[in-house]
């Protein structure tokens, strides 16, 4: 009898905070593999709005009834930890072709340092194709509404977190009355 090697992917990502975008990837990625791993950087070399677990804990509570989806996080190298995994294949979307350059470098990369594990990328879907965390982050922060592009829960956390700006009523320099 033959076995056979098991197909496990990573996703890794900041995912400061997830996205729906994100969980489009994740449900259309898991039916392809034995397993699937979202991975969250833990000393991204940005400053994080949320901390590793209150990242990991969004991304479990969205993902909670997906059998073969576990969210774990790591630091260092990413393909040390696809390694120490098991995983084959490393899992990326990509949005537009602003996202291709980055994307193909990191690809290449750790192609470099790991011959034996796979990028590979899928198109976000068309309705997040606009979508980014920092976006939602920044309409949050100013008051916009952003339903329908993060899970309710995450929502909530980013409202705890990022209170609305006042606007300062201070017009000194972008006034739209003419000094003729
Ligand atoms: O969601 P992001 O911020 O675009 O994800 C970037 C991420 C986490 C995939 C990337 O920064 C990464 O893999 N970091 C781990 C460190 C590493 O392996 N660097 C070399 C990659 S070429």
């Amino acid at each position: 009898m033959t076995t056979r090697k098991l197909r496990i992917a990573v996703y890794p990502g900041s995912f400061d905070p997830v996205t729906n975008g994100h969980l489009d990837l994740i449900n259309r990625c898991a039916p392809l593999v034995d397993r699937l791993i979202v991975a969250v950087l833990r000393n991204a070399g940005k400053q994080p709005l949320f901390t590793a677990e209150e990242r990991v804990e969004m991304l479990r509570s969205a993902t909670a009834g997906m059998a073969n989806v576990e969210v774990d996080c790591f630091d260092g190298l990413l393909v040390e930890y696809a390694r120490r995994r098991g995983a084959s294949l490393l899992l990326r979307g990509i949005r537009a072709i602003s996202d291709y350059e980055y994307e193909l470098q990191m690809a290449l990369m750790n192609r470099r340092l790991a011959p034996e594990i796979e990028t590979v990328f899928m198109m976000a879907g068309e309705a997040y194709s606009f979508l980014s965390s920092r976006l939602v982050k920044e309409v949050i922060a100013l008051g916009g509404d952003v339903s329908g592009l993060v899970p309710p829960q995450v929502e909530a956390k980013l409202k705890e977190r990022l209170p609305v700006r006042p606007p300062s009523g201070e017009t000194s320099g972008c006034s739209s009355v003419s000094n003729k």
